[in-house]
């Protein structure tokens, strides 16, 4: 997978992710399903995960093919899936792949990776090999859409809490009874490589009131605007627009977000 470990999404936090990115949901969501009715033809969705984005925007009644890496992401979106009416059903495709070598034998006219999966790919061996394929599969004058964070510079440098963790998520109820809270830590720093290493750290209580300590650790590569540019230019891409938030604003100095809008070329 990446060079720098084989991590996954894996059980624990396929279980507890739509829990906890809920909030998230009213923010982002009307942005990329906007993006799938404006551009008409079929969608294709890298880094799909619970299908959080994927099934609002095929209930919305649009096209949708998903790749993900993570059977159980994908299971828990097969599952939420499998509660929609069949119409919807039949708009959507998932495929279990890794988004730096696809071929999915179909061509779209948009291609999304919402919520920063791109900042999965830590080399620029792998955020090239991705962007080929994205290139393979877009129609002519297709349009690519995705957001990361725009960096904070007093977050990408060890601080007074380096390695300390930070309450991220409160006491949260899962459907089937269990409940979880989430902290995060800053579990080392690159900045010649310009990535951090991440740790989500989940306590899981069950029924019983026995806690169990799980945690997820990756690296989290950040990027600054003029390289994303750089990229996507190499690439083949022309980027037709930058936003700095979910509601379109110029991106600024304090922009939350980088949220690229670009063209195929060629
Ligand atoms: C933060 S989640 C985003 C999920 C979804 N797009 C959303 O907005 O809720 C990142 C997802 O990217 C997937 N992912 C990370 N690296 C990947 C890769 N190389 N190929 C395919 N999927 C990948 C993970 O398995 C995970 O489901």
């Amino acid at each position: 997978m990446t060079k720098y470990g084989s991590y996954e999404y894996i059980e624990f936090v396929a279980d507890c992710y739509d829990a906890t990115y809920e909030a998230r949901s009213p923010r982002d969501l009307e942005f990329f399903i906007d993006y799938s009715r404006k551009t008409g033809g079929r969608t294709l969705e890298l880094g799909c995960g619970t299908g959080r984005v994927l099934i609002p925007t095929a209930a919305a009644g649009c096209d949708i093919t998903g790749l993900d890496f993570s059977s159980y992401m994908l299971s828990k979106c097969r599952d939420k899936l499998d509660q929609q009416p069949q119409e919807v059903q039949q708009r959507v495709r998932l495929i279990q792949g890794d988004m730096t070598n696809f071929d999915t034998g179909e061509v779209y006219s948009l291609i999304t990776i919402p919520f920063r999966p791109f900042q999965h790919l830590v080399t620029v061996a792998e955020q090239r090999a991705c962007l080929a394929c994205i290139h393979r599969h877009l129609s002519p004058k297709g349009i690519l859409v995705f957001d990361v964070f725009n960096p904070d510079f007093r977050l990408l440098i060890a601080g007074p809490e380096h390695g300390a963790e930070q309450e991220s998520h409160p006491a949260t109820q899962l459907p089937d009874g269990r409940t979880f809270r989430r902290t995060a830590r800053f579990a080392g720093f690159h900045r010649a490589e310009q990535y951090n290493d991440i740790e989500l750290i989940y306590y899981i209580t069950s029924s019983d009131g026995k806690t169990e300590r799980l945690v997820q650790a990756f690296p989290m590569r950040y990027f600054f605007r003029y390289e994303i540019e750089h990229l996507l230019e190499l690439s083949s891409f022309k980027v037709v627009d930058l936003f700095g938030d979910f509601e379109k604003s110029t991106f600024s100095d304090d922009s939350p977000e980088m949220i690229f809008i670009a063209e195929k070329i060629g």
